[in-house]
Parts: structure tokens; sequence; C-alpha cells
């Protein structure tokens, strides 16, 4: 049976096995190919996408089961052709080694900092435990992390007068 959903703002129909993982009909019928195959047993993280705003594992959900819901994919986090501020701050601090699991990571971190503007070291080390990265970068994310926290904190203090400092980790 066809299957409706929306996929960084557009509309798809897809002509689809009901239980189709969601990660294979992104990459193989619609064609983005951010999204990674790890695991593929919900337990690594790189297949992280969202939907309506929330983590999703995409390797373990039935495409069915976001039918009708709005997904989004690294593909869709930049706005007006400028790359997410998590995506510039993962290049800034030089992040990926293989990459293969950062998209994840970046789709994790964005809705943490969608949903606390502000996360503490320990908020932002336990939204990102569950991505996985074998490189071992994650001193490198949690820098890249506190770096959008610490600039948001500086324009919010542009805003209200008050500047909260953020220490920068050792790298
Ligand atoms: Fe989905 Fe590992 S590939 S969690």
């Amino acid at each position: 049976m066809p299957i409706a959903l929306t996929v960084n703002g557009e509309e798809f129909t897809l002509d689809i096995e009901d239980d189709t993982p969601l990660l294979w009909a992104l990459r193989d019928e619609v064609g983005l190919k951010g999204t990674k195959f790890g695991c593929g047993a919900g337990l690594c993280g790189a297949c992280t996408v969202h939907m309506n705003g929330t983590p999703l594992r995409s390797c373990s959900t039935p495409v069915s089961m976001v039918a009708g819901q709005s997904i989004t994919t690294i593909e869709g986090l930049p706005e007006k052709g400028r790359l997410h501020v998590l995506q510039q701050a993962w290049i800034d601090h030089g992040v990926p080694q293989c990459g293969y699991c950062q998209s994840g990571q970046i789709m994790t971190a964005a809705h943490l900092l969608a949903t606390n503007a502000s996360p503490s070291d320990d908020d932002i080390i336990a939204a990102m435990s569950g991505n996985l990265c074998r490189c071992g970068t994650y001193s490198k994310i949690f820098a890249a992390v506190q770096s959008v926290v610490a600039r948001n904190g500086i324009e919010r203090g542009a805003e209200t007068g008050i500047v909260t400092v953020v220490n920068s980790p050792e790298v």
C-alpha cells in the first residue's frame, strides 16, 4: 500500500512494503544517503533522524509507523542554504574521522539544543551517550556541541545584557 510521508518538508508517496525500515525508504526510495546503517538494531545511533522533531532510529522503525509524519534527515538541517550551526561547529572542530556515525550524532545534538538551549556538560554527555563512534571522536563532539551552547549564551547575553561564560573543554 502506498505510504505518504513528509521528508525535509517535501511530501512523498512511496510504493513500498509496510515493514521496510524507514532507513531504507529514505536511502533507496527518497534518495537521501546521509543517514547511515550501522548496527541495524537500534543500538548505535548512526541512523538517527527526527520524526516531528524527536530523534528516531530509522533502522528499526517500519516505514508504516511513520506514515503521515514529518521526517527530518541530516540533509534537512541547513536553512536557506546555510549549514546548521552544529554542522558548522563539526567542521570548525574537525570532529569527523571516518565520519560514518556523524550525521546521527548531529541529529541527536540538534534535538538536544532544540529542547534545551543551555544544556550543562552532564546534559550534553547524557544526550549524546546513545550515539556510538568507533573512531572515538567523543571529546570533539562534546567540544563542538559546547561551542554552540556557548555561542548561544553569548547571543542571548547580547540581547539581555547577561552573559554566561562556558569553559571550553580540553580536546
Ligand atoms: Fe540504527 Fe545502529 S543503525 S541504531
